[in-house]
């Protein structure tokens, strides 16, 4: 049990920085995942908080206590790593074991952790097997049981999934959140797979170039991401993201693109380059000309399908509005056709707006969104969100 507070994690390689100001509050019992794309600092931030890697700043406390300057087998904190690191010539149990008798533990105790570690994660009936004998699922078993036996203040898996085949992972991640559940343990969890972040996170940190982008729930990050970053990187197919003007017209904020336009608040605002984002699940298909399918406030994307997928429980229809390319999933109840054109519309509170040089959210007041067209003017909110993003 383990709450750990990172401040202002900073690594370099020669002139190269790996982390910069990376800071994180992890309570006890999180399922954080550290989540983003190769090379980001995942693996980097993971072996610092274990103790395997010193931070060139910052600090790193764990209960309180400054571990900063602590080596990893001081720290109490058990490392499932990718290959799982088992010893192939020893048995399962003597690899359970493995860890407790280097700690002098009494026998007798070996003998009933490595019991309750290998019934915990379902291989109590494999102890006697050498790992070759062992399937890639069962294997990153042992190594969970591995880490278990120890009982540490918390657990840290880099990428432990990766070298599963597709069903087997899906089945060992469910199998992972509920041995979670189980110990009500904090897990730091690597990996770039948004949808393992989204299914077992309880936190997730989203990288980018060695800085956290954005910190908090899955449910926050997927709602509402605070960069274009963040945006693109969580949700498949992914938020569709097109840029546009934003600007005022006939006292309305509005946006506009070839093919795209949206009447988002009565107000006014300075013009500037924007991201429009949506997500295609939020998007609606209607055929050309029906005019009353446009909304009053919200987006209307006029273009041509480009291709139909069907997915069995649901359709997607790709199509081009303008030079851009969109995709809208939906139900499969309406069927449409290559070179159709179509209008795709979404209700505002479904809109997404970044500022196009900076890839921040532009932000407003929720009673604004929730009314349409309501008289609130935004100028203000729409500036004051031009600051940096939420890095927790
Ligand atoms: N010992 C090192 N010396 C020099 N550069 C390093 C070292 N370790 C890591 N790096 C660099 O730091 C950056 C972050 O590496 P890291 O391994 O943390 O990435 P990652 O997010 O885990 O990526 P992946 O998803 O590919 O595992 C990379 O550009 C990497 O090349
Ligand atoms: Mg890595």
């Amino acid at each position: 049990m383990a709450r750990l507070v990172l401040e202002e994690i900073t690594r370099s390689f020669g002139d190269f920085i790996a982390t910069d100001h990376i800071s994180l509050d992890i309570e006890d019992g999180d399922f954080l995942v550290l989540l983003g794309p190769s090379g980001c600092g995942k693996t980097t931030l993971l072996r610092m908080i274990a103790g395997l890697l010193e931070p060139t700043s910052g600090s790193i406390s764990i209960d309180g206590e400054d571990v900063t300057a602590l080596p990893a087998r001081k720290r109490d904190l058990a490392m499932v790593f990718q290959s799982y690191a088992l010893y192939p010539h020893l048995s399962v149990e003597k690899n359970l074991a493995f860890p407790l008798k280097i700690r002098k533990t009494p026998k007798a105790e070996i003998a009933s952790r490595v019991r309750a570690a290998a019934e915990a994660v379902e291989i109590a009936h494999l102890l006697d097997r050498k790992p070759k004998e062992l399937s890639g699922g069962q294997r990153q078993r042992v190594a969970v049981a591995r880490a278990l036996v120890r009982e540490p203040k918390a657990f840290l898996m880099d990428e432990p999934l990766s070298n599963l085949d597709a069903k087997l992972r899906t089945a060992t991640r469910r199998e992972l959140a509920e041995l979670h559940r189980k110990l009500g343990a904090t897990f730091i969890y690597v990996t770039h797979d948004q949808v393992e972040a989204m299914t077992m996170a309880t936190k997730i940190a989203l990288l980018n170039n060695g800085r956290v982008e954005q910190f908090g729930t899955p449910a926050e990050l997927y709602d509402t991401p605070s960069s274009v970053f963040a945006a693109g990187f969580l949700g498949s197919p992914a938020m569709n993201l097109l840029d546009a003007t934003l600007t005022t017209t006939d006292s309305k904020i509005s946006v506009f693109a070839p093919g795209l336009e949206a009447v988002l608040w009565h107000g006014t605002t300075e013009e500037r380059e924007c991201v429009v984002g949506v997500r295609p699940e939020h998007l609606t298909v209607h055929e050309s000309g029906v005019p009353e399918a446009v909304p009053t406030a919200g987006i209307a994307l006029r273009g041509t399908v480009e291709l139909v997928e069907n997915l069995g429980r649901e359709q997607l229809v790709h199509c081009v509005i303008g030079e851009a390319r969109v995709t809208v999933a939906c139900d499969r109840a309406a069927q449409w056709v290559v070179a159709q054109q179509v209008v795709l519309t979404a209700p505002i509170e479904r809109v997404h707006l970044f500022d196009r040089a900076s890839g921040y959210r532009l932000e407003w007041q929720p009673e604004a969104v929730s009314a349409p067209l309501p008289l609130s003017a935004l100028d203000a909110e729409l500036s004051a969100a031009q600051s940096a993003p939420t890095t927790a």
